[in-house]
């Protein structure tokens, strides 16, 4: 028995690049290839790790059921024609390591890796992850020369957005849900601001199947959830000592990755660069965002209170320092 040979066709299936096949990076691609949403395409400095990686994926897709190419890589060519880049090249927080240690070495690997990745997916969305998240979002969106004013005067920023919100939304909605005894899906909350110790959960949005915990909760208890929202990749990195989160960091990319290939317009905290929406400008901040095909289709303006505007306007002000530093760091003249 035999097939009969027919004319080729060609399938323009869905490919996901992922620069860092670290921890975040390898999980990463584990979702998306078993949520059967995309090829994947794993990219790391490391020769052979990628390789690797992608071989022991392919050798479960037997069992995973699902018939997704993986290829690993340390050549960015095998990267072309992806719709989306996805960025977690770089080291996360060690012991004994300063925010100004990271910035520095994190800002040359996301500047090259940005950089290196549009000039073979010229349409690509990208979605950083590497930290610090705002600040490394914002070089990436310089980097790939996306930061063009179109005729209206508006800066193109559909294209580029970082990943925090969602995975500290989760957090959040993890650690009500623990305290109340309930299913973690019926539990919704947002949280918005930088991704950091400045984060801005917002308490006042958070509901359980539509009842909000304000009503089932006390205040003291919300605060409690809240710093421990705040203290969320700390609180990993204290436990495991040796590196940081990626399993929750994977699933949070890979909801980004699936309503930006499925069109599926969810409205999700993303790390999103404002052009005047919240009094802000000029600077990547987690905020509401609509996540369609074509990235970032529409930026959420919330009605905030006092306290939770000055909130976000303290997490921008930490951010725009920092991208001020990375300026510098990276000789850029703005
Ligand atoms: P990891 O150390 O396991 O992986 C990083 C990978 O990047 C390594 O395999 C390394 O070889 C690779 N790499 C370094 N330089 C590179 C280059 N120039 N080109 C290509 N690959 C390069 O780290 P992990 O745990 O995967 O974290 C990655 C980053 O993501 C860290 O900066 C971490 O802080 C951040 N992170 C951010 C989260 C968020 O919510 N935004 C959540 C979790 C992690
Ligand atoms: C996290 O929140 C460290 O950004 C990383 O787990």
């Amino acid at each position: 028995m035999s097939f009969s040979p027919n004319s080729p066709i060609l399938c323009n299936l869905p490919r996901v690049t992922i620069v860092g096949a670290g921890r975040v990076g390898s999980a990463l691609a584990q979702r998306i290839a078993e949520k059967n949403l995309a090829d994947v395409v794993l990219l790391d400095i490391i020769a052979g790790m990628p390789q690797g990686l992608a071989l022991d994926l392919m050798e479960a897709r037997g069992i995973e059921i699902h018939n997704r190419q993986i290829i690993g890589t340390n050549d960015y060519a095998d990267t072309s024609g992806s719709q989306i880049v996805v960025i977690t090249a770089g080291l996360p927080r060690k012991p004994g390591m300063s925010r100004d240690d990271l910035l520095k070495t994190n800002a040359k690997i996301v500047v090259e890796a940005a950089k290196n990745a549009i000039a073979h997916s010229p349409n690509a969305i990208f979605i950083v992850v590497t930290n610090p998240l705002d600040v490394m979002t914002y070089l990436a969106w310089q980097a790939t020369g996306l930061a063009r004013v179109d005729p209206k005067g508006l800066v193109a920023r559909h294209r580029i957005m970082g990943m925090a919100g969602v995975l500290d939304s989760a957090r959040f909605e993890t650690f009500i849900a623990l305290e109340l005894g309930v299913l973690p899906a019926d539990v919704k909350a947002m949280v918005l601001g930088s991704h950091g110790d400045l984060m801005v959960p917002l308490s006042r949005y958070a509901t359980v199947n539509g009842i909000p915990i304000t009503e089932l909760l006390d205040a003291a208890t919300i605060e409690r959830l809240v710093e421990r929202t705040r203290n969320g990749g700390a609180e990993i990195v204290e436990l495991m000592q040796t590196g940081g989160a990626f399993f929750a960091p994977a699933s949070a990319t890979s909801v980004m990755v699936e309503s930006i290939l499925l069109n599926q317009s969810r409205l999700l905290p993303v790390a999103a660069y404002l052009q005047g929406e919240y009094g802000l400008e000029d600077v990547v901040i987690g905020v509401p965002c609509r996540l369609g095909c074509g990235g970032i289709e529409s930026v959420l303006e919330l009605t905030l209170t006092d306290e939770e505007t000055e909130a976000l306007h303290t997490s921008a002000q930490s951010v725009r320092q920092n991208i001020e530093r990375s300026q510098e760091i990276l000789g850029n003249n703005k």
